[in-house]
């Protein structure tokens, strides 16, 4: 029988061997034909191109793999963030998500994501001012929100608005140049706090507030969504902490549904915002950075804690989801999670008990014990408990999503570098297995 060693490079057949017990290489026989391959395996992966080489004949295209929603298809080489999500680690270029959350500011783990090490007292400075002095946008987008009804959702505004940036900034299509990255990595971290206040203040029907260049990032987002007749607005410390360690856990995911959006749109070579916006689309949506308004207006749904029983019973049912519950990579209790249960009672010191909480914990409570949830392996995300100490720090439920999006474009970028900088990355474009019509030929619509 004929062995081939299949390579990157499709190199020629191999002479025959038995496969060695410790070589890291796959044996396939394909039963079509009787041949045998040999697929290197590196870490812990196979190429898929390896297998386009096991061909049943010669007019044949060659093997590809089918795997919808890329449940266990690796698109990319990353070194930004690793998850063990059997383990419930989450890490950001190597440093636990628990220590950033203690020690870190958003900002500072911005840089880490974005640069690989954390920054020097020197770097965190400049990088800070630069951000700080790119929070200002054009007047013309203030009427770009005019347009929009009072009652618009403030993401549909966003990614409006952040795709606008790209007629604003036509350099950004320089996407090789580093200096031109670096400016857009500025502006775009800048300025989606601005948007974002900006449309909140539209949908209240408010004067849209300024950036306060003497605040910290998270304080000035503060000010410019909630500031009203103060000559200066003065965050609560506690209020600004919880949301700068809300930022940091938000900051990156590696290989999520947006940050793919990211890869994708920006594999086509458009400028980042571009980009950004489409990766802000894809966050929108309820499975994504959707789903901690879905809590919160699940938990209203729900009504009180005696109601719970209830509707676990119809989520168990399949008539519905228990929102914030699950994970595609976390078969264990998201670390984020851990974390932001304790950011909610800081939060509720301050601002009084959310009488949400008793339902969540309810719900928490009841599922992790039952056999629905455990066999499944689901237990509570992110979005669990960020709903709810959003609303404690008064936001609306439409600005949640807007709340994931703010920290997560550092990550979004950090990925669209990433991809750029890779030479064995190209123009995203996945294949598909064709099952529909044979050719056939057209009929007038008389004869249909
Ligand atoms: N409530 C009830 N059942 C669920 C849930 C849930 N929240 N999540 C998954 N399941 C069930 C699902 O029905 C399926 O059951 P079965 O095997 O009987 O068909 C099984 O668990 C496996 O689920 P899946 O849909 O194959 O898992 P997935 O990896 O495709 O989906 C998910 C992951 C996050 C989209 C999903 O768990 C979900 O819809 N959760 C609710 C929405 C949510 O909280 N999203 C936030 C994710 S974390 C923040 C972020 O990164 O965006």
């Amino acid at each position: 029988m004929e062995a081939q060693k299949v390579t990157a490079s499709n190199a020629a057949p191999a002479p025959e061997q038995s496969p060695t017990p410790g070589r890291d290489s796959l044996s396939i026989t394909d039963n079509r034909t009787g041949k045998k391959y040999e697929i290197p395996i590196k870490n812990n992966t196979i190429r898929a191109l390896d297998l386009r080489q096991i061909k049943s004949n010669d007019k044949d295209f060659g093997l590809i793999s089918y795997d919808p929603a890329f449940t266990n298809t690796a698109s990319c080489e990353s070194r930004i963030t690793y998850i063990d999500g059997d383990a419930g680690i989450l890490r950001y270029r190597g440093y636990p998500i628990e220590e950033l959350a203690e020690k870190s500011t958003y900002l500072e783990t911005a840089y880490l994501i974005l640069y690989g090490e954390l920054p020097t007292r020197d770097q965190l400075n400049d990088w800070q001012y630069h951000i700080t002095h790119h929070t200002f946008i054009h007047e013309s987008i203030k009427k770009f929100l005019d347009g929009f009804h009072y009652d618009a959702h403030p993401m549909g505004m966003l990614i409006s608005t952040v795709a606008a940036l790209s007629t604003f900034y036509p350099d950004a299509k320089d996407i090789f140049n580093p200096e031109s990255r670096k400016k857009q990595t500025y502006r775009l971290i800048g300025k989606m706090p601005t948007l974002s206040a900006f449309a909140y203040r539209h949908s209240l029907g408010m004067p849209f507030a300024y950036p306060d260049n003497e605040l910290t990032y998270g304080a000035n987002f503060l000010n410019m969504l909630f500031r009203t007749t103060e000559l200066k607005y003065r965050a609560n410390p506690t209020l600004e902490r919880a949301l700068d360690i809300l930022f940091i856990l938000h900051a990156d995911h590696e290989q999520n549904c947006s940050s793919t959006a990211m890869r994708a749109v920006g594999s086509s070579h458009v400028d980042p915002y571009s980009a950004i916006a489409a990766a802000t689309a894809a966050l929108y949506g309820p499975l994504h950075g959707g789903a901690n308004e879905a809590v919160l207006r699940m938990l209203y749904e729900i009504g009180s804690v005696a109601k719970v029983p209830e509707y676990i019973k119809s989520v168990k049912a399949g008539e519905r989801l228990l929102m914030g519950f699950g994970h595609r990579v976390y078969k264990n209790y998201d670390p984020r999670a851990r974390i932001c249960k304790h950011i909610a009672y800081e939060v509720f010191d301050v601002m009084g008990r959310n009488p949400m909480i008793d339902i969540a914990l309810e719900c928490e409570r009841i599922a992790l014990e039952d056999d629905y949830f455990v066999k499944r392996r689901l237990y509570p995300n992110v979005d669990f408990y960020t709903g709810l100490i959003y609303q404690s720090m008064g936001f609306p439920v439409t600005m949640f999503p807007v709340l994931f999006a703010i920290p997560r474009t550092s990550g979004w970028i950090a990925q669209w570098d990433e991809m750029l900088l890779d030479p064995e990355q190209k123009i995203s474009r996945p294949r598909q297995v064709y099952l529909g019509a044979d050719k056939r030929p057209y009929l007038p619509i008389e004869q249909r």
